[in-house]
């Protein structure tokens, strides 16, 4: 198929742009290079513009004869939309409804959605199924909400089949070593507690160790990025007329941010120097996947299943890019 992959410049598109070209699709990656890397796409293959460009997304649609879409490309940091909602409900929201415009302009009606487990909110039990309320407690989440909202009724009313995968902690790195997590400034944990094992970092700040877990600390659910990858090669495969997919896309493990700072610990052979701070704004103290609804549907199961593996790629990655991209 023809593939038009927003955002393929970014650390997940990157990835999944890849496992598409391998699996012998045409890729287009269409990306305004504001986070995402021009190294990270493959040569040729790259068209520069804006979501907001409803009539040039439109003529790439048509020009490249494309078949479906993969919609990466959004801001992804729940701080900085509390902090800019303006922001984030313009690029994820209005950017969104822009691509889905084009797509109806040109007759694509095939489309995979990267969502989020921002969606769920704080969620009364773990772990996370599908069916749970969707109550975001912040502007990132509520911008992903309304965009899977919308695809619901263009799937009802234009015919749109589509797949919303709600990722959970995206993770690692290809292990071939040419593609990884670059953010600036980074945010996340794992490239965080790489960075220090590096030394451009002096210590690592844990955001609060008093939550109601067993360590104290946040636990989440850390997906490889390949595998989130995989993931959508198989929602591709699975998305005709009206079908829409749900799913989440996570382990099923549950790793405190102490047990990721041991598994750094262990892959590095470096200390790794903490200690405590706050709480960080909007962080809930659990977030894990029920993912079975994907294995069921997609045939979909995480190669990496444990946390150790996934540094060890990830290190991979920043051992041999200290400065990201750029060296
Ligand atoms: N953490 C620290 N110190 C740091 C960085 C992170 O203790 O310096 C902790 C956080 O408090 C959290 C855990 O490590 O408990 C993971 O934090 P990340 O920033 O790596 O990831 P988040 O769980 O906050 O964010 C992820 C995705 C978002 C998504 C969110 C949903 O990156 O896109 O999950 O909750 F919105």
């Amino acid at each position: 198929m023809n593939i038009l992959v927003t955002g393929g410049a970014g650390y997940v598109g990157s990835h999944a742009a890849r496992w598409l070209a391998r699996a012998g699709h045409e890729i287009w990656i269409y990306d305004n290079l504001s986070r995402g890397h021009r190294e990270a796409v493959p040569a040729g293959r790259l068209i520069e513009g804006e979501l907001a460009d409803t009539a040039k997304l439109a003529g790439v649609m048509v020009a490249r004869q494309i078949d479906a879409v993969m919609h990466f490309a959004a801001y992804a940091l729940v701080g900085e939309s509390v902090a800019d909602p303006a922001m984030y409900y313009r690029n994820n929201v209005l950017g969104s409804l822009s691509l889905l415009e084009a797509m109806r302009a040109s007759g694509v009606r095939r489309i995979v959605f990267s969502s989020t487990t921002a969606t769920y909110g704080e969620p009364e039990k773990m772990p996370i199924r599908e069916d749970f309320p969707q109550r975001p407690i912040n502007p990132y989440g509520f911008s992903k909400l309304v965009v899977e909202h919308a695809l619901a009724d263009y799937a009802a009313a234009y015919g749109f089949g589509y797949a919303a995968l709600r990722y959970f902690n995206a993770a690692g790195a290809t292990p071939d070593g040419d593609l990884g997590e670059d953010h600036d400034p980074e945010s996340h944990l794992i490239p965080i507690v790489l960075q220090v094992a590096l030394g451009q970092r002096e210590k690592l700040t844990i955001f609060g160790d008093d939550y109601p877990t067993p360590d104290g600390t946040c636990i989440r659910d850390y997906v490889h990025v390949d595998d989130l990858a995989s993931a959508h090669l198989a929602a591709l495969d699975r998305l005709h007329e009206g079908v829409a997919l749900k799913l989440n896309l996570g382990t099923g493990r549950g790793t405190s941010v102490r047990q990721v700072i041991d598994a750094c610990r262990r892959v590095t052979g470096h200390a790794i120097p903490v200690e405590i701070g706050q709480r960080r704004p909007g962080d809930p103290p659990e977030l894990v996947a029920d993912s079975s609804l994907a294995r069921e549907t997609l045939g979909w199961k995480p190669k990496y299943t444990q946390i150790e593996p996934i540094v060890d790629t990830a290190w991979r990655w920043h051992k041999s890019h200290p400065r990201g991209y750029a060296g």
